[in-house]
């Protein structure tokens, strides 16, 4: 099995409802590691980067003005196979077709307020990690490489 690192974000509709333990906590009980965190607002600028690849799909500006409304936790996963193994504990993108005990399942209520994101694949997760955590702040096994790319413009991201 290959250790990797993935980008979580704990949404603000997750925030807002207290369930950044309870989500933590099965991070933890499924064997990631916490290995980089913090709690952000991020600004509208920052939410268009973020999710720039999805700038033309008809709920670009809904979500941008969601994940901008309010407080994020960010945090870097760690394991053996994180991407995946996030991905399962998440659920699928819609809570209404999540299999039952998976975050969104439990916790979310629709596709646009769905309590989590998680990188959907290696390349993504160097980048998403890259975005918001410079290496000194990933405290994991693994620093990856990706951190000192991605940052060719100054607004790009968050350091
Ligand atoms: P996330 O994993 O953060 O990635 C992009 C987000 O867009 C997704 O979760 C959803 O919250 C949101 N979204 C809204 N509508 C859709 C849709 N039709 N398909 C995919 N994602 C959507």
């Amino acid at each position: 099995m290959a250790l990797e690192q993935t980008l979580s974000i704990i949404k603000p509709d997750a925030v807002s409802k207290n369930h950044v333990g309870n989500i933590i906590a099965r991070f933890e009980k499924a064997g990631l590691r916490v290995v980089a965190s913090r709690m952000q607002h991020l600004s509208k600028a920052q939410a268009q980067s973020f999710y720039a690849v999805h700038s033309a799909r008809p709920f670009y500006n809904d979500l941008v003005s969601f994940i901008s409304s309010g407080p994020v936790v960010v945090l870097v996963l760690e394991g053996d196979n994180a991407i995946a193994k996030n991905r399962e504990l998440m659920g699928a993108t819609d809570p209404k077709k999540a299999e039952p005990g998976t975050i969104r399942a439990d916790l979310a209520q629709s596709i646009d307020h769905n309590a989590v994101h998680g990188s959907d694949a290696p390349e993504t997760a160097k980048t998403e990690i890259a975005f918001f955590f410079k290496p000194e702040e990933n405290f994991g096994k693994m620093r990856l490489a990706s951190s000192n790319n991605s940052c060719s413009k100054p607004s790009c991201c968050m350091h």
